[in-house]
């Protein structure tokens, strides 16, 4: 029986049979998690009955779990997660930044909710906390007087910023929320107040910016250090737990007024950036209808504009819904092919049309209208297409550095979040006597038509840069249904390559049947249209990359691609977690 178990439960036998040492490292505790910033582990699989999070470090998996045993649901647990990955994880995670959550609350859940003022009628909620341009952001001001892009200038330094969006983003979800937000924030304030040992990526990450560090900042911050990072090493940030004090006391009025808004404009003025107290004052957070469609048998539910994740995915999905993958197989010359052409058609649409629906009318509808998409895959060749010959469907009129959870509770709620400073550290710049990174978001705007991104992206007026509106994004955080019940929670960082990672990560479970570790670990692929080029992760099968390059395609290994999580509702309820092992990630449940 024990044999038959295992194979079912590994870590939860292992944890049954064998050491509390096992039982941690399957990232499943009984007892109350407790928080161990100085000694640490990155389990990467839970396996448990009754909650989990995923998230790309250790420690915020620790808050958000210890969050739900202390009675929270998943947004009480995600908004706590969110708020110790601004600490532990400062290449990423942020109160700087912006993001966005996709969430399904379970039946019943709007009155466990502490706020019926939270939409009691919808289940399916998507939340848009992304970064907007300020007030006196114009159309061209990453370009010279020849009208050529100035080099780093949309990438590095206080003008790449746009308005902050995740602590205005943090208090819409609090809506939905039961505990008190005090109780949410403390373990930030505490890892920031008191430190935590950093792991070896961290010190890399660290390192590899100093010298950003030093040309982008006005006052020295604390990760400027004259010897390198290492691993073991601790982080305090003071001034970072005083920023998380005046949030605690003073809600988003503690980061968008008072003290820490002075403190972001004296930055701004030492840096000539344009962020004006205006700009803070009137950042809201929107909640917007969610992209859901159907996919087989199941619904997926997923981030609308001004993400062109639920565009694209819709797009991508729908037309490889019928196509026999599965019969083609798992990375097959067969299957890259078709997904790569696929990508190639949605991701033309892009370029040409998505941008923030408040600002310009994309054509959603027929975007992802059946007889669209099926024009559109008419036009897939047999061999190689070209990007050349390829632009976005004729309508008729009428990283990288980002990160992601994924938290579930007992009840069935679930919350999936992308939040991002952009690039690594964002703009490189820390806002002085503040502690906290600003976002390099601009740069996701095209700044000129068809001049590519950080990310490669092109773009055009769809996208171009005007005054309080949001810049296109990929962040595609999403929750799969079964019958109206969660059975995925999947996401990623990875610029550009977001969209194709978590489609990929689905067709790799819904049609190709693979385990979520291998959906999340195994190598991935990419392509975006422009450059005409499949990437691919080292690992992927030698042989079929020689056949793809017979057909005609580029084919160019990379690094890693995305760090997915994943959380699965198995068949017996049980909740298997996993995070991605390209990274610090962490699974951890009870
Ligand atoms: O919103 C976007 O699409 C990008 N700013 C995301 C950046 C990112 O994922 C970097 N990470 N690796």
């Amino acid at each position: 029986m024990r044999q038959t178990l295992s194979r079912l439960f590994p870590c939860a036998v292992a944890g049954l049979f064998l050491s509390v040492t096992n039982l941690l490292l399957c990232g499943s505790l009984t007892a109350q998690q407790a928080l161990t910033p100085y000694s640490y582990s990155s389990p990467k699989k839970a396996l448990v009955t009754h909650g989990a999070v995923v998230s790309a470090h250790p420690l915020a998996s620790q808050v958000g779990v210890s969050i739900l045993q202390q009675g929270g649901n998943a947004f009480d647990a995600a908004i706590a997660t969110q708020l110790a990955l601004a600490v532990v994880y400062p290449v990423a995670g942020n109160i700087g930044g912006g993001g966005f959550m996709v969430a399904h609350l379970a039946k019943n859940a709007a009155t466990q909710s502490k706020s019926a003022a939270a939409d009691p009628n919808s289940r399916e909620i998507a939340l848009d906390f992304r970064e907007k341009a300020p007030a006196s952001a114009t159309r061209d001001m990453y370009l010279d007087a020849a009208g050529n892009p100035v080099a780093g200038l949309s990438e590095n330094g206080h003008l790449a910023s746009g308005i902050p969006g995740t602590i205005a983003g943090i208090f819409a979800e609090l809506k939905y929320a039961k505990l008190p937000f005090a109780k949410l924030i403390q373990p930030a304030i505490d890892l920031a107040e008191n430190g935590f040992v950093i792991t070896a990526e961290e010190a890399r990450n660290l390192n590899s910016a100093q010298g950003a560090f030093k040309n982008f900042n006005t006052v020295q911050p604390v990760f400027v250090k004259a010897v390198d990072w290492k691993k073991g090493d601790t982080l305090v940030q003071k001034d970072l737990a005083k920023t998380l004090r005046l949030i605690r006391n003073n809600g988003a009025k503690g980061f968008y007024e008072g003290e820490t808004a002075r403190l972001i404009l004296e930055e701004m003025r030492r840096g000539k950036g344009i962020i004006t107290a205006a700009d803070l004052q009137g950042y809201h957070a929107v909640v917007r209808n969610p992209a859901v469609f159907s996919y087989k048998n199941y619904s997926i539910v997923t981030m609308p504009l001004p993400s062109s994740g639920g565009v694209v995915l819709q797009q991508m999905l729908k037309m490889v819904e019928d196509q026999p993958l599965a019969a083609d197989g798992f990375e097959s010359v067969k299957t890259i092919h078709l997904m790569t052409e696929v990508e190639r058609l949605a991701y033309a649409d892009r370029a040409q049309y998505l941008g923030d629906r408040d600002f310009y009318a994309v054509p959603v509808d027929t975007l992802v209208s059946p007889a669209y998409i099926h024009s559109r895959l008419a036009q897939i060749p047999a061999r190689a297409g070209k990007s050349r010959d390829i632009k976005a469907g004729v309508l008729s009129p009428a990283s990288e550095e980002t990160t992601h959870l994924d938290v579930i509770d007992a009840k069935g709620n679930a919350v999936s979040i992308t939040t991002t400073l952009n690039g690594g550290f964002g703009n490189k710049v820390v806002v002085g006597g503040a502690g906290f990174f600003l976002n390099n978001e601009m740069d996701d705007f095209s700044i000129k038509p068809g001049v590519p991104n950080m990310y490669g992206a092109v773009g055009t007026e769809a996208n171009s840069i005007v005054p309080g509106k949001r810049m296109l994004s990929s962040m595609s955080p999403t929750i799969v249904l079964d019958k109206g019940k969660v059975y995925l929670v999947v996401g990623t960082p990875g610029g550009t390559t977001i969209t194709t990672s978590v489609f990929q990560t689905l067709v790799d479970i819904l049609d190709f049947g693979l385990s979520t570790d291998d959906a999340v670990n195994l190598p991935k692929f990419h392509h975006q249209w422009l450059p005409d080029v499949i990437y691919v992760e080292p690992g992927l099968s030698i042989a079929v990359q020689d056949s793809l390059k017979v057909m005609g395609y580029t084919v160019a290994q990379r690094g890693s691609i995305g760090r997915t999580e994943v959380i699965k509702v198995l068949p017996d309820q049980h909740i298997e977690a996993v995070a991605d092992s390209r990274g610090d990630d962490a699974a951890v449940g009870y």
